[in-house]
């Protein structure tokens, strides 16, 4: 037997090394304290619970959902762009439930990438993106996200010859895994660049409500004329606490929706019902929890962003996203530094070179820790020597 080529050729789990460190570690019964993973710990409101409850006991959502969404998703969806950003849709032709907005994301370059077809992806950024288009016999071109672009990509740097053959154009702000954001003179500039180059715009946006200092994250869908040329994936997993539930939606591009829709009513048979209702309120009912969230994850940032910087890594304290992105100390590769971590003080993190080549020298720290972990991990990670240091000065 063989397994298909598409699957073979697949490039190897990056963390892989590193989750057997943390088996083998956890084996031994140590603990480990891991700030690897971007699952808020924070539980779903309670009111959202219970509306699931309500639509589990009733027999018409134990039938197949409707395939595109309940109409009162949509319309709840719509609502939801209309009061936070301004932007309105169409909810029959501009909005899409999915089963959380990574299954979108997956099937998006079925979509839009013919074999051989370039889709512009940022390094480092969420592997989905890629890996989807090289499913779909599409190849990836990199744009480096950098600290000195502010980790934006640069759009002129991309060269002509690439741009003959480029189909697709992925961007996400605010950013997972450098927590960059982006403002609207750039998504006006993309909209521009998509244009002139005849692109379709994927922006995937699962972080716009997770922001600190009262700092409001924009929508793709603000930029002048970003729905001529684009679609938006939003979620509820990170919003409303909602990971487990499988729920998200595509809006925007009425013709990129509908084929969004048309590839998917072949291949799955749409979100569970109870699940949509549990949405709609969550979309309609009191936003309250973004705030009391926020301002837990706001003081776990500012924690975790001043011990990092005593112990010697370079990290800027992100505006918006569940992220920290740590420059490592000189001496180490972001692989190096996270073993190092494991091994010293049995705290786990994530090696940004696993979100790209220019992830080399970052690691990836996220806010979803619960109060009593984070107050260990952070002792435990005071408690961290540069080795590397002390031999070079000896
Ligand atoms: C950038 C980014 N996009 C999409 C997703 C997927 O989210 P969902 O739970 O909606 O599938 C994640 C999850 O971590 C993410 O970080």
């Amino acid at each position: 037997m063989r397994l298909a080529k598409r699957v073979e050729n697949l490039p190897p789990y990056l963390f892989v090394e590193i989750n057997k460190k943390i088996a083998e570690k956890k084996a031994r019964g140590e603990e480990v304290i891991s700030f690897a993973i971007g699952d808020p710990d924070i539980p779903t409101p309670p009111h959202i619970i219970n509306k699931f409850c309500e639509a589990a006991h009733d027999s018409a959502n134990h039938r197949y959902p409707e395939q595109n969404g309940l109409p009162e998703l949509r319309q709840a969806i719509a609502g939801w762009y209309k009061k936070r950003f301004a932007v309105s849709l169409d909810p029959d032709t501009e909005i899409l439930p999915l089963i959380g907005s990574k299954e979108g994301i997956a099937h998006a370059a079925l979509c839009f990438i013919n074999p051989g077809d370039i889709a512009l992806v940022t390094d480092p950024g969420y592997p989905v993106y890629s890996v989807s288009v090289m499913l779909a016999g599409g190849r990836p071109y990199y744009m480096p996200l950098t600290e000195k672009n502010n980790y934006l990509p640069d759009l002129d740097a991309v060269p002509g010859y690439i741009l003959k053959s480029t189909k697709l154009l992925w961007i996400n702000y605010p950013n997972n895994p450098t927590g960059a954001v982006a403002e609207l003179d750039f998504f006006n500039r993309v909209v521009e660049f998509a244009r002139k180059h005849d692109l379709f715009v994927c922006h995937d946006a699962p972080y716009t409500e997770i922001a600190f200092d009262g700092y409001q994250p924009v929508s793709f869908m603000q930029a002048n004329g970003a729905k001529g040329v684009g679609v938006e994936f939003h979620s509820l997993s990170k919003t409303y606490s909602m990971t487990g539930w499988r729920i998200g939606m595509a809006i925007g591009n009425a013709m990129m929706i509908d084929a969004l829709k048309t590839l998917k009513s072949n291949w799955d048979s749409g979100v569970s019902q109870a699940t949509q209702h549990a949405a709609i309120e969550a979309l309609t009912a009191s936003q309250d929890s973004i705030q009391t969230n926020n301002a837990i994850y706001q003081r776990r940032r500012d924690l975790i962003v001043e011990v990092l910087n005593r112990i010697g890594l370079e990290a800027k304290t992100p505006k918006a996203s569940l992220y920290i992105w740590a420059k490592v100390p000189e001496g180490y590769t972001s692989m190096d530094f996270t073993a190092d971590l494991l091994e010293q003080v049995g705290v786990a993190v994530t090696p940004g070179i696993g979100y790209g080549k220019n992830g080399e020298g970052y690691v990836r720290l996220s806010l979803t820790i619960a109060d009593a972990t984070l107050v260990k991990g952070l002792s435990r990670l005071s408690g961290w020597r540069n080795d590397r240091r002390l031999t070079s000065k000896k």
